[in-house]
């Protein structure tokens, strides 16, 4: 019962399941397509008017199945948007009873096809929308229809701030389900630890709110995405915040070794309240090479991105703003919605050495070139993010990160191309990419063998014990008594 067909068509694993003209299949996604509109008719009938279902074309459909990606976007039956969790129990009880494929979209940043897609049902939560600051409690409610951005905007003129993502546009809900890393993790913790409750609807309709009293729960929800429910609601924690100082810098190539150099010297610097990130990108035969710096006071300490701030650059854009207003300065990196497609691989590694530095860059200028003898649109790239040894100090158990006891630096790789043809092509690249820096790492004496990739950066088909390591099976047990039914596993993602 599970959506096989529109999922092996997105991964292009099998173009004979996607359907030609006048084949069985074709007959075959006649029926579906009527049946899921039925799903569709019987929803519209069913909720409030806090809530509506669209249809192609209308702009609400379009915006609602709309993704960062175009990769991760699929053109479903309807959309429906829930205005309250009442309606949205109704809907996930009738997409249960009925098992029709459907997906659950926050912020729509997915970088897996199908993972918050679908051609059945498509959930927009844009109506859970609401920033709701507690002083009392120090608290925020955030809804999971925003973005980070807005949530940071929205809060900037009360002075305080929450545990979120570090580029505008990426999604509330993914984020603190998934795991969180922020630009104040070394200081509190990954946004999964920040959690204070969550509204949730159970996979059979039942709403509930999850609190750390809720073992299981609590347990699977901090890492789990989709695997429990629908959130329709996150209490979080909040902190002072003051202005920050930060932005980026992009160098000439011949400045590759002296980036490498300050990367290396950075990582050893141990200040909770400093982040970095350096990125390497090759495109149009070039690689480009760019750092992001930040710290949470409006002035960092003396010297410590000297090592940075010193090697010429392209181009910089570093000051002391809001928080805000620093997270907007990276739209330009953040793609519109449109015809890119967008996978990620995450490649935990315990330290950016030179030999690992080096493997990166050959990596990223050997896949590049390969891929862009395929489709000229084609960009490689990595962001190298180092952590404080403590970032994982912050928060308990939780279904990520599986182990506590060492920090990992995630490591993503973004591969970005136009032409759909080669998909199969570039997630077989990234896989070889994330197997040669794996090898150059174990070499290099660290402790990766068992490293967790982290979720939201992990490639479809990577296997459930290389995300969730010794949790797979306490998750899997979670799963089978709060979801006997398997609702969930009717949407994508990677299931326990
Ligand atoms: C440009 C860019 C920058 C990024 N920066 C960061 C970063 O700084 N830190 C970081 O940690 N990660 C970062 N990521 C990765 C990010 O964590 C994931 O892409 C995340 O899944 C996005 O969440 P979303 O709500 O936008 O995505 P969606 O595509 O909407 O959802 C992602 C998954 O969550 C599920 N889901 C969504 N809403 C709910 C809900 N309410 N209840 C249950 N399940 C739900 C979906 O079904 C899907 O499986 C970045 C990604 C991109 C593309
Ligand atoms: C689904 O139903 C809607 C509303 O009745 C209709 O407009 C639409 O054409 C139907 N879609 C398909 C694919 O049959
Ligand atoms: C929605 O329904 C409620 C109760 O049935 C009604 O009071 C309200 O006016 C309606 N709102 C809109 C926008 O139609
Ligand atoms: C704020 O938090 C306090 C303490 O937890 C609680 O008593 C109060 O009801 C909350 N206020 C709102 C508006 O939710
Ligand atoms: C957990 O339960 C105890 C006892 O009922 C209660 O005092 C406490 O407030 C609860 N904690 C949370 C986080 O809800
Ligand atoms: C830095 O970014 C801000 C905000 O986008 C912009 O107004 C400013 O012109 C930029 N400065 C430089 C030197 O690029
Ligand atoms: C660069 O990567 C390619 C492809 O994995 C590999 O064949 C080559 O040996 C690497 N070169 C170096 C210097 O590591
Ligand atoms: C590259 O992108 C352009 C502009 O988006 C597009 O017209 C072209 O078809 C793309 N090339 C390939 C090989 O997909
Ligand atoms: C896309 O890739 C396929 C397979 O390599 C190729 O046949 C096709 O011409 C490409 N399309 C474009 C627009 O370049
Ligand atoms: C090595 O990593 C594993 C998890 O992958 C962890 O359990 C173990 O504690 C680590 N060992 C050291 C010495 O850090
Ligand atoms: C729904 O699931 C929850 C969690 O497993 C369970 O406690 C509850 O009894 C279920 N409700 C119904 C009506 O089956």
């Amino acid at each position: 019962m599970l959506p096989t067909t529109s999922l092996l068509c997105a991964l292009s694993l099998a173009a004979l399941a996607c359907g030609y003209p006048g084949t069985l299949e074709d007959r075959a996604t006649l029926v579906t397509t009527s049946r899921f509109n039925a799903t569709c008719h019987q929803i519209a009938a069913a909720i409030s008017n806090a809530s509506e279902v669209f249809y192609p074309p209308s702009p609400q459909y379009v915006s609602d199945i709309s993704h960062t990606y175009a990769s991760s976007s699929q053109a479903s039956i309807c959309s429906v948007e829930p205005g309250s969790a009442d309606d949205l129990s109704k809907i996930l009880r009738i997409i249960g009873s009925t098992r029709t494929p459907f997906a659950v979209k926050g912020g729509g940043h997915a970088s897996n096809p199908g993972f918050s897609s679908t051609r059945g049902v498509q959930i927009s939560l844009a109506r859970f929308d609401k920033t709701a600051i507690n002083s009392t409690s120090g608290t925020v409610e955030l809804g999971p229809g925003l973005t980070w951005d807005q949530v940071y905007t929205a809060l900037d003129p009360a002075g305080v701030n929450v545990i979120g993502a570090r580029i505008p546009g990426v999604g509330v809900a993914g984020v603190t389900l998934g795991g969180g890393f922020s630009y104040k993790s070394n200081e509190y913790g990954l946004s999964v630890d920040n959690v204070v409750s969550y509204d949730l609807v159970l996979p059979n309709g039942t709403i509930t709110s999850v609190t750390s009293n809720d073992t299981d729960l609590w347990f699977g929800l901090r890492g789990g995405l989709n695997n429990f429910g629908i959130v329709t609601n996150f209490v979080v924690k909040s902190y002072p915040q003051t202005k920050v100082w930060g932005g980026f810098m992009f160098y000439p190539p011949n400045q590759l070794a002296a980036v490498k150099d300050a990367l290396v010297r950075y990582q050893r610097k141990q200040d909770i309240k400093a982040s970095a990130a350096v990125l390497l990108n090759y495109g149009s035969g070039q690689l480009l090479v760019g750092s992001f710096l930040f710290y949470d006071a409006p002035v960092p300490p003396q010297g410590l991105f000297d090592d940075f701030l010193t090697i010429p650059t392209t181009s910089k854009n570093i000051s002391t703003t809001s928080f805000a207003d620093l997270i907007l300065l990276f739209n330009q990196l953040n793609p519109s919605p449109g015809s890119i497609r967008n996978y990620f691989c995450g490649v935990p590694v315990t330290q950016y050495s030179p030999a690992v530095f080096d493997a990166f860059v050959n990596q990223t200028k050997f896949w590049g070139a390969y891929l862009a003898s395929l489709d000229k649109n084609a960009t490689v790239g990595v962001t190298l993010e180092p952590f404080d040894s403590g970032v994982f100090s912050h928060g308990s158990g939780s279904a990520y990160p599986p182990d506590r006891s060492q920090a990992i630096f995630p490591s993503v790789l973004g591969y970005t191309w136009t032409n759909a043809s080669i998909d199969g092509i570039v997630a077989s690249a990234m896989r070889k990419e994330s197997a040669a820096i794996h090898a150059v790492a174990l070499a290099d004496g660290q402790n990766v063998s068992h490293a967790a990739v982290y979720v939201n950066y992990a490639l479809f088909g990577t296997p459930l014990e290389d995300i969730y390591g010794q949790n797979v099976p306490r998750l899997r047990k979670i799963r089978a008594a709060i979801d006997p039914e398997d609702v969930m596993g009717l949407a994508g993602g990677f299931k326990f």
